[in-house]
């Protein structure tokens, strides 16, 4: 099996709220991107890393992850103008070979190469496989016009989906096939009618959106040996 991951890193961090993009702010010693990548650099399943970054900072982006001396790295390519369109960039980047494609986001720092390794192996039996946790809040539907409630969720039906977000190659190529988009891979496959299955993730996977993540995310890696 030859299995690869496409990083998307290359959006613009509207919600951060800082100039530059979200996924170099350093947590701890290292910028975002680095702890994201180096999971899967010590993951032993992972034969290839396709990096998509943002056009105008692929420099600087290459530089950062030179300096991290990465050796699974295969391609730095920019992405688009949308999440979907930047994985459809790394979709392209991948060699002929490779059988089974992991999308995880730039933005996760804190996943882990045990977590990715589940996934892998989760997904040789279903071929399509999310990681995701149980939601912990109780959660509502409610009209936005009118602030209504229509509707309590059953909490132990709804899951949050983080990634990684796992495909046999060809599942993932249909599913990215058309010009459709969406915030999650899978949401792509669904539409085909192909069942996705969930893997378990962990809470503390989390992605750096908004400011506060930033030390959440810090105050998670201080915490590491217990995470392990
Ligand atoms: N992403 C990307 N290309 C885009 C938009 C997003 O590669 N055009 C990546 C982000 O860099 C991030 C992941 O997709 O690693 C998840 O997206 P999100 O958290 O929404 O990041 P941003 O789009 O950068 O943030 P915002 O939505 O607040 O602008
Ligand atoms: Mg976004």
């Amino acid at each position: 099996m030859n299995t690869w991951v496409i990083i998307p890193a290359a959006g613009s961090g509207e919600r951060m709220k800082v100039d530059v993009p979200k996924v170099f702010l350093k947590i701890g010693d290292w910028p975002v991107i680095v702890h994201a990548l180096d999971a899967f650099e010590k993951c032993s399943l992972i034969d290839g890393i396709i990096l998509v970054g943002p056009e105008e900072h692929l420099k600087a982006l290459e530089g950062i992850v030179r300096e991290a001396g990465f050796k699974k790295i295969r391609r730095v390519v920019a992405g688009g103008a949308t999440r979907t369109q930047s994985v459809r960039h790394g979709l392209k980047a991948l060699d002929k070979d490779v059988d089974v494609v992991l999308v995880h986001d730039g933005a996760r720092p804190l996943v882990t190469p045990a977590i990715i390794e589940e996934s892998i192996k989760a997904c040789s039996v279903s071929g399509a496989v999310v990681v995701a946790v149980p939601v912990k809040p109780t959660l509502k539907v409610v009209d936005p016009r009118t602030r209504v409630v229509s509707e309590t969720l059953d909490r132990t039906l709804v899951w949050e989906v983080q990634t990684p977000q796992v495909f046999k190659r060809e599942i993932i190529e249909r599913a990215y096939g058309g010009d459709e988009n969406a915030t999650d891979d899978a949401a792509l496959v669904e539409r085909l009618g192909i069942p996705v299955s969930v893997c378990m993730g962990d809470h503390r996977n989390i992605k750096i959106t908004t400011p506060e993540d930033l030390v959440i995310a810090e105050a998670l890696l201080r915490s590491r040996d217990t995470y392990h």
